[in-house]
């Protein structure tokens, strides 16, 4: 059947598959599992496991790494321990706890699964089932019912393709991670350990994270070396992925603190990205008076821009302040949701201040 299927879908793609076989395939998984229940890093989320345990850390590990997800991990758990309490929860204690992980729109979309699931007469298993709830996408989906219900659905992020690209020296060049996880999703799929999909995807994901690396590979201790085409030529050479280049974005933003309250900016709810969070005002929303003094700009990246963040201090004609903006007091800052760097910028502000 697999032979079937590698022929039939693969061979096509890429032709180092030829050799492969059922046995193989069947080798390479157990090398893989091995590998990982005795190597894996002992994680909260794998040592304990449960689906909530498991929804909570596939949300937070969305474009975020492991050991900056661990801290807010055991937070999370401590203060919303499973669906019924996170359901309860005031949006704005989830945004808090969330604070510092960015990408907020994972928070509120879990706050809202949360209420969700609490309202079901059952719990959804399938990968399909998993798909409608809001922020779970292919890869989400695949890991929720592989590991929480062992269905029988592979994972395929950018960690994935690197591996596979590398086991068989693949040529292609990919536009973007997305268009090359598109096109892994069948071979990857054909190398699921069907009786463990759930550890089989976790073994994978451990593999990317700490030994099949973007530079420097540590091959030498691989799992599967001695399957893998690239390991005797240029692992790092693979895959073939165009990156965008990064627009260039200036952000002017106002510092404006007075009788200890500080201007301060709230999205809103139905805003995209960061609905609920507060930062510092952009300068062109504002009426100014006089000559902004730059205090000082940094630079960060998100997503696919190059953000450079310049910060002014101003009086503000705040007789008549546009909608969202308002003077918080100091000693509330730290009760009100904002994104990491803001908070960063706004304490090193006001301590300088003082
Ligand atoms: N990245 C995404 N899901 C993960 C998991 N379950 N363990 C480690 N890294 C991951």
């Amino acid at each position: 059947m697999l032979e079937k299927i590698l022929k039939k879908t693969i061979h096509n793609q890429l032709e180092s598959l030829s050799g492969w076989d059922e046995q193989k395939v069947k080798k390479f998984q157990q090398n893989l599992l091995s590998w990982y229940y005795d190597q894996r890093r002992r994680l909260p989320w794998r040592e304990k496991p449960s689906l909530y345990g498991t929804v909570v850390s596939e949300f937070m590990l969305q474009q975020t790494r492991v050991s900056t997800v661990l801290p807010y991990f055991e937070r999370w758990m401590k203060e919303f321990p499973d669906f019924k309490v996170l359901a309860g929860a005031d949006e704005s204690d989830v945004l808090k706890l969330w604070e510092g992980l960015g990408y907020y729109s994972r928070a509120r979309n879990l706050h809202k699964l949360a209420k969700q699931i609490v309202e079901l007469e059952s719990i959804p298993q399938t990968r399909a089932e998993w798909l409608e709830f809001p922020g779970v996408g292919p890869y989400a989906s695949a890991a929720i019912s592989s590991i929480a219900f062992e269905e029988p659905e592979a994972v395929v992020d950018g960690n994935v393709v690197r591996i596979f690209a590398r086991l068989f020296k693949d040529q292609r060049e990919y536009k973007g991670t997305a268009e090359a996880t598109k096109k892994m999703a069948t071979l990857t799929q054909s190398f699921l350990n069907l009786d463990n999909p759930g550890d089989h995807n976790q073994a994978l994901m451990e593999l990317g994270a700490t030994v099949c690396l973007p530079k420097k590979p540590l091959c030498l201790i691989c799992p599967v070396s001695e399957c893998c085409l690239a390991r005797l030529s240029e692992p790092e050479a693979y895959p073939t992925i165009k990156r965008r280049v990064k627009r260039q974005v200036i952000v002017s933003r106002v510092f404006s603190l007075s009788n200890r309250k500080l201007l301060l900016y709230r999205h809103p709810e139905d805003a995209p990205r960061l609905a609920g969070l507060y930062e510092l005002p952009k300068l062109e929303s504002l009426v100014i008076r006089g000559r902004p003094r730059l205090l000082f700009s940094r630079a960060r990246a998100i997503s696919n821009e190059k953000i450079k963040e310049m910060i002014y201090n101003t009086d503000i004609a705040d007789n008549d302040l546009p909608s969202g903006h308002s003077w918080v007091n100091v000693c509330n800052i730290d009760e009100v949701p904002m994104s990491g760097p803001h908070r960063a910028w706004v304490m090193e502000l006001i301590s300088k201040q003082d």
